[in-house]
């Protein structure tokens, strides 16, 4: 297809979805007479997949406390990480008249039956930071830029072997280095989005024999974690030290999608010997990366155990979604930023990325305290108060 006849099929692509969430879409001619409601008698569901990470409680208590700052009533609700709950969360939404749906689905693929009835209901759905796939009624997507975190997971890796300086240059290490490479949850949209972004800058150093997975675990599937998790990260790692790393090769890096998951690599990593600094073991810890920013992890950071993150700002995430939810509780359309990337199965979704920043020791009193997201006492202790 050419790529104006392919930019044309998208176009109608977004024009058939938009005539199809019209129908969502408040002060539509729908059932839904929001536009002349006050926000006070509007109610907005959202549903967050689990408390167990801190990121999204952050994501959770800034969403419902902007969308009371504009009046709005807000039913928060968090499923454990279990796909029925969040089903079960959302049904009763709907059913108990929600105004509107705010999402971050646990499995973007298993919500199509709740949207439907959602839809059915005249109530716009905003996927919130996780794309919701294979269905027609979602009506927005707020999110980060996806390939670019991945992207910056894959440079702060090349910093923190001294491939690369921080600011783009060359660095002066050569290599070869070696590299494990860890995934998100392959239910989660995001994680291809992660681990296509890393590998678009890792695989020509993989390519040239700059960096070797002595693993040899170098497809997502491969390095998949389901649902995120620590213990799974762990786990995984120990199996790959076993079975790669016993005959005195040493791991130079980590890719790690996410802080949780370095979280569960480090603790493999300190079990196996491996040590925080160069002077004290013949087996230096290696450079592992993350994302979000989570307390624990920036401690790690600033103790020089971890060696980057990525800094997703939720206040700011969450402020999208509430402008979007504004938009569409009063009749209108929200602003995209992005018309072409987001393609979930049915249609492609408009969205509204921002952008994401690279925190290494030296940023975090720049970017993390200063900004107020944390204090240095936070940063300290490890926990946010
Ligand atoms: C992703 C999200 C990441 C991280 C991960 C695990 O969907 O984009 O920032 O939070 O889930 O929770």
């Amino acid at each position: 297809m050419s790529k104006k006849l392919r930019f044309a099929a998208i176009g109608a692509v977004a024009a058939i979805g938009l005539t199809a969430c019209g129908g969502g879409g408040a002060g539509s001619g729908g059932g839904n007479d929001t536009a002349n409601a006050d926000p006070a008698d509007l109610t907005i569901g959202v549903a967050m997949p689990t408390q167990t990470s801190e990121r999204w409680i952050a994501d959770g208590n800034n969403v419902k406390s902007q969308l009371e700052d504009a009046g709005y009533q807000v039913d928060l609700q968090y499923a454990n990480d279990d796909i029925p709950t969040q089903q079960q969360q959302i049904d009763q939404m709907v059913t108990e008249g929600a105004d509107l749906l705010i999402v971050a689905a646990i499995d973007g693929t298993a919500l199509s039956s709740q949207l439907q009835a959602a839809a059915d209901s005249n109530i716009p759905v905003i996927s919130y930071d996780r794309l919701i796939r294979d269905t027609d009624n979602i009506d927005f997507y707020v999110t980060f830029d996806n390939f670019a975190v991945g992207q910056a997971q894959a440079n702060a890796l090349l910093v923190g072997l001294g491939l690369k300086t921080a600011d783009g240059g060359e660095g002066t290490a050569t290599g070869p280095f070696n590299i494990e490479l860890f995934a998100g949850s392959l239910d989660d949209n995001n994680a291809f989005f992660f681990f296509n972004g890393a590998m678009d800058v890792l695989q020509p150093l993989i390519d040239d024999g700059t960096l070797v997975v002595p693993s040899g675990q170098t497809d997502i599937e491969q390095a998949a974690t389901l649902r995120w998790q620590q213990e799974t990260a762990q786990s995984r790692m120990e199996t790959l030290l076993t079975g790669s790393y016993n005959n005195g090769t040493v791991l130079n890096g980590v890719l790690s999608p996410y802080d949780g998951i370095s979280r569960g690599i480090i603790t493999a990593l300190q079990n196996a010997g491996y040590g925080p600094d160069l002077a004290s073991t013949p087996k230096p810890l290696p450079v592992v990366t993350g994302q979000d920013a989570e307390i624990a992890s920036v401690a790690l950071i600033n103790q020089g155990v971890q060696s980057s993150t990525i800094f997703k700002d939720t206040r700011n995430l969450a402020e999208q979604a509430v402008t979007a939810a504004k938009a569409f509780l009063e009749g209108d359309e929200p602003e995209a930023n992005d018309t072409e990337t987001y393609d979930n199965g049915n249609k492609v979704v408009p969205s509204y990325l921002l952008p994401v920043e690279t925190v290494y020791k030296d940023d975090i009193q720049s970017v993390l305290v200063d900004s107020g997201y944390y204090t240095a006492a936070e940063v300290e202790s490890g926990q946010a108060d």
